[in-house]
């Protein structure tokens, strides 16, 4: 386990925090995400697909009075947890390694879930770089997404909020329309234009994913643009 350091740039920031090969360096939709966070005091926060732990970190800052946070990262209990004693919050968060809600004790019931777990395409994410297993989020992006939809509605009370991230690399439509079916409410919260990176626009599996329509991409000039979102979903 080799450990490197990021620094946090974004809301609350800055805040140092520790790496590995195998946990996600936060990323623009990272601090998107961070940007709409809203935590009320007191509130139960889960936040499924933690990496470092940089959104679980802010949460506990804004007041949660316990924050759940987990990931598959072989390495997210020693990280996260370093991360958060490094920043005066290890008291009020249990980070856990496993599959979305899985190691969250049964009787957790959330006023708020981060839902960010990975949400590309496989075969994007493998040219991409951005996973450190090199896995996403299924063939289209879309069914780990769905999965973790599902699984949250279980795990959120009355009237909690879900917060979102998609973006027009991954299968968009059908995560909406999960959304949809299952939540009382989805509201945008936040958009954003992403240059596309030039190793996906070198690779093999991008045309393919935009002829079959599963990727949608803008033009500006001579570079294309990917757009990331931020969704709220109400539990109702
Ligand atoms: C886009 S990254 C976001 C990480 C973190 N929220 C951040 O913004 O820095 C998605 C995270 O989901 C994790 N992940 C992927 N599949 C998962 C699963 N089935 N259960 C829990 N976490 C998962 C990945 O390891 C990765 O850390």
């Amino acid at each position: 386990m080799t450990a490197t350091w990021f620094d946090w740039k974004g809301r609350l920031g800055p805040l140092r925090l520790r790496l590995t090969d195998t946990v996600f360096r936060p990323s623009t939709v990272t601090g998107l995400i961070a940007q709409v966070l809203e935590v009320e005091e007191g509130d139960t926060v889960v936040d499924v697909g933690c990496g470092c732990g940089i959104l679980a970190i802010i949460a506990a800052k804004l007041g949660a009075s316990h924050v759940h946070a987990v990931d598959v990262s072989p390495d997210v209990v020693e990280v996260g947890t370093a991360n958060a004693e490094e920043h005066g919050v290890a008291d009020r968060i249990s980070f856990y390694r496993g599959d979305l809600f899985d190691p969250i004790p049964r009787d957790v019931e959330a006023d708020l879930i981060i839902g960010d777990v990975s949400g590309i395409p496989d075969d994007l994410a493998a040219e991409s770089g951005w996973f450190p297993d090199g896995r996403g989020g299924g063939p289209t992006g879309a069914e780990l997404p769905v999965r973790m939809l599902r699984e949250a509605r279980e795990r959120l009370r009355d009237g909690g909020r879900l917060l979102l991230p998609t973006g027009s690399l991954q299968d968009q439509g059908t995560i909406l329309e999960t959304a949809r079916t299952l939540y009382g409410s989805v509201r945008e919260l936040i958009s954003r234009a992403i240059p596309l990176p030039g190793q996906l626009m070198a690779g093999r599996a991008l045309p393919e994913l935009v002829r079959r329509g599963v990727v949608e991409l803008s033009q500006r000039g001579s570079r294309y643009l990917w757009q990331a979102r931020v969704w709220e979903l109400t539990a109702g």
